[in-house]
């Protein structure tokens, strides 16, 4: 049997640099130090997008194993004593739990996760986002595994031929269902479209069950039961030799679609793709940010990484992106810049209620 390699993207806000915009330098060396001094790992990368510190990990103990998550979650830990050393903003804010029980899904952290046997040759992207939530990779998901005019393999491959399987979370009903490309599609989208309540979680070759991608779809005001953060996501997808190639992958995103998030994670706004260097939002804490790390494994290794949107081919997407903003912005506190209501992070709507609700007389009929 040839050995199986699990990546583990593990990613927390543990405070902010400054206000929410960015992740302080002495985190990240906090964390590298963290994760070398543990022998769980064959290789790892800390990076971070925006306030997020990502932790990219491989080892061979399969998902969901307990000394990972305990090693993240205590990577997580030492590094919230770095911010509040020097009272970064935030400090902690996505440790929801008051001790590691586990495994860090439901404790605040965010997780993608998939355990595969390597091939050949093994190009892994790895897609980290700021100021949104999972709902956001739904669109460029479909886009990459469903939609011929984004991916030409699904025309041209027989190896994608066959199409995908989508698992798809009801996130406030913990429900799943997995629907299968092409025939289930117009089913399927009438979830995807819906973002804000069910997100992919994790997309299968129809052909062989390979898995092909795997998502974060943790949502922390669920975790918590009260605003805490915005759940900024994690995704992995496997590319090339039977998965759609890097550049299909990557021209999913070259449409800054509009997501939620932004703003007290109250606001519409485009998700822009830009360079590691430049996913620090600060224009309104925004917009939304998406980076993409690509790696080669190798016997678990993490050969990279290239950072994927550095490129001026993405230069339209982000000045189109820059336009919507703008163009969104204007709109103030209406909708549907601001989000409705029952979707607001943060809602004064209780307490203006309580104050005027003697205001109220019955409508006028006719
Ligand atoms: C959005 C986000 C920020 C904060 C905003 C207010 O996900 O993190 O936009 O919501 O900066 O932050 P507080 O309430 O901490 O002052
Ligand atoms: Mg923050
Ligand atoms: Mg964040």
């Amino acid at each position: 049997m040839p050995n199986k390699t699990t990546l583990s993207v593990i990613k927390a806000d543990i405070g902010g640099y400054v206000g929410h915009s960015a992740m302080h330098p002495d985190i990240i060396e906090n964390a590298k130090e963290s994760l070398a001094g543990s022998k769980l790992l064959i290789d790892f990368y800390v990076t971070s997008c925006g306030d997020d510190l990502e932790l990219i990990m491989t080892h061979n103990l399969g998902v969901d194993n307990e000394k990972v998550h305990k090693l993240a979650w205590e990577t997580f830990e030492k590094g919230t004593e770095v911010a509040k050393k020097l009272k970064l903003y935030g400090a902690g804010q996505d440790l929801l739990a008051d001790a590691f029980s586990g495994n860090v899904k439901g404790m605040g952290p965010g997780v993608a996760e998939m355990e595969i046997i390597e091939r050949t040759s093994e190009p892994i992207l790895i897609f980290m986002a700021d100021k949104t939530s999972p709902g956001a990779w739904n669109l460029p998901l479909y886009r990459i595994f469903a939609d011929p005019f984004n991916t030409a393999g699904l025309i041209i491959d027989p190896k994608l031929h066959d199409g995908f399987k989508f698992e798809v979370l009801n996130v406030y009903e913990n429900k799943s269902i997995t629907l299968s490309c092409p025939e289930e599609m117009y089913d399927l989208l009438v979830f995807l479209g819906a973002s804000n309540y069910y997100m992919i979680n994790r997309i299968f070759r129809k052909t062989d069950n390979e898995i092909a991608a795997a998502a974060s779809t943790q949502k922390l005001a669920l975790i918590a039961g009260e605003y805490v953060g915005k759940d900024d996501p994690v995704l992995i997808v496997r590319s090339q030799s039977g998965f759609p190639a890097v550049g299909e992958v990557l021209e999913a995103f070259a449409f800054p679609h509009i997501v939620a998030g932004w703003m007290r994670g109250s606001h519409q706004g485009p998700l822009m793709p830009t360079s590691i260097k430049q996913a620090t939002p600060t224009r309104f804490d925004g917009p939304p940010r998406v980076i993409c790390a690509g790696f080669q494994l190798c016997d678990g290794k993490l050969v990279g990484p290239r950072d994927m949107f550095d490129d001026v081919s993405f230069d339209e997407t982000r000045r189109q992106a820059n336009q919507i903003g703008d163009f969104l912005r204007r709109h103030g506190p209406f909708e549907p810049h601001r989000l409705p209501l029952s979707e607001m992070e943060y809602t004064t709507l209780p307490k203006v209620m309580e104050k005027l609700k003697g205001r109220f007389v019955e409508g006028k009929k006719g």
